[in-house]
């Protein structure tokens, strides 16, 4: 038997009514906050990745799914959305056009990671990404939008942890302290971070390693090499955060593992999840990712959040979304007995009826292998119909057809032509 690639999953209903819902929420958020829909390659050329996410990081250096095309072509299933999003920035010009844009996009995302619970090798995520506006109004507006999406799926408790990482400016110092932090530990480095020390010091700080992260618990913090212009937007950033009542916390050591962040760094956590699979959306700062491209200097600040972890928290959460639920309509029609031309006509009528409904809006079905009027029953049932119309051979000599509903139990036996109008009638409540 042939099963789905490890860290892979088959959504199936009624699991993809959850999806359905959820999808639903997060675009309408939003859609709240006015940001527009984007869609993008789900393959990009590799180096887009290691250009912007990073050559040294966990994500470039061992988990891409990377591949050669027939001509040889070096493609790679995204990892993640950003750096796609500020590919097609710069591709379509859109820097020379009004700014700030806002975008969202929702997708699959491929990593070479450890499955385990929340995490997967393809996981499904909804971003957001704002290019052109350097101030923290829109670090919190993209928190705020997270927030609210978190609030909505009834997930009360989130944790809101912040940094700041700084611009290149601050960085350069910055690098030189924690590299001059870390060499005397060396060796007691795991083996990515002692070959990253000198490159890139900074991935030691988000390092799984548990000895790493033992170490790197006294590493300098980014917040005391802050450039004025950086400490500048991060006072502000936070007194924004205060002034709209959002509590935080300033985790020093968090870094976030993509290399084009810069200034603001944030995770919003839901701590029942546990600690693997906790961190619902993580985003930050990205004001030199455009240029970065071939674009000019243009800002950007965003987030992405694992749409599986949503669900995993929606289900533990104080309002899990019902999946599956109920069809409004069942139409049963047996087959029809010999003195009834095999009951043909009445199928038409069947047709005809169950399509009047569906384009009125009612979710409506019927048994085409046409069973026993019993099995048709339970059929219905199972379906969790509101209501069934049964189209037997008595009922529809007298051009007419019954109509039960299965939540308060009255049945009718109305002319035909008056169906749809007697179960629009009992409403949503019949
Ligand atoms: P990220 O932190 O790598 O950031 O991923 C964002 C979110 O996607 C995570 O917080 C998590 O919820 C989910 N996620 C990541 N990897 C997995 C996985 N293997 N399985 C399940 N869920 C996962 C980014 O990708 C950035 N592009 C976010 C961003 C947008 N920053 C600025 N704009």
């Amino acid at each position: 038997m042939i099963k789905s690639p490890r860290g892979t999953s088959d959504v199936l209903p009624p699991e993809s009514a959850k999806w359905i819902y959820l999808e639903g929420i997060v675009r309408e958020v939003a859609r709240r906050y006015n940001f527009d829909e984007i869609r993008l390659p789900t393959f990009e050329h590799s180096e887009l990745f290691s250009r912007t996410v990073g050559e040294t990081t966990d994500i470039v250096e061992k988990e891409m799914y990377t591949f050669k095309d027939k001509t040889g072509r070096d493609l790679t299933l995204r990892p993640e959305g950003t750096a796609g999003v500020a590919r097609a920035f710069v591709e379509h010009g859109m820097a020379s056009g009004p700014l700030p844009r806002k975008f969202y996009y929702l997708g699959s995302m491929f990593r070479y990671e450890r499955p385990q619970a929340g995490r997967y090798r393809e996981h499904r995520q909804f971003g957001v990404e704002i290019f052109g506006s350097p101030s923290p109004h829109s670090d919190v507006e993209v928190i705020t939008l997270a927030m609210d999406i978190a609030e909505e799926l009834g997930l009360t408790g989130t944790e809101l942890y912040i940094n700041s990482i700084g611009c290149p400016k601050c960085r350069g110092p910055y690098k030189e302290a924690l590299i001059a932090y870390l060499t005397p530990h060396i060796d007691e480095l795991c083996e990515d971070c002692r070959s990253r020390l000198t490159r890139n010091p900074l991935r030691a700080l988000d390092c799984k390693s548990e000895r790493c992260k033992a170490l790197v618990a006294g590493a300098p913090s980014s917040l005391d090499y802050l450039c004025g212009e950086c400490k500048e937007h991060w006072d502000r950033f936070r007194e924004i955060l205060t002034a709209v009542g959002i509590p935080y916390t300033v985790d020093k050591s968090l870094v976030r593992g993509l290399d084009y962040y810069t200034r603001t760094v944030f995770e919003l956590k839901w701590p029942p999840l546990g600690p693997a699979g906790s961190t619902l959306c993580g985003g930050g700062r990205y004001d030199g990712l455009v240029e970065q491209l071939g674009g000019p200097p243009v800002a950007g600040v965003g987030f992405g959040m694992g749409l599986e972890r949503m669900l995993l928290a929606n289900e533990k959460g104080e309002k899990p979304i019902q999946a599956g639920g109920e069809i409004d309509v069942f139409i049963v029609c047996p087959k029809g007995g010999e003195g009834e031309d095999k009951g043909f006509e009445r199928e038409a009528r069947l047709q005809e009826l169950a399509r009047a409904f569906r384009r009125k809006g009612l979710r409506c079905d019927f048994d085409p292998l046409q069973r026993s009027m019993k099995a048709q029953m339970k059929q219905a049932d199972r379906m969790n119909a509101r209501f069934v119309v049964i189209l037997g051979e008595d009922e529809f000599r007298s051009r007419s057809a019954s109509v039960r509903s299965m939540r308060h139990g009255w049945q009718k036996t109305v002319p035909i032509e008056e169906v749809l109008a007697t179960i629009e009638e009992a409403g949503q409540n019949g």
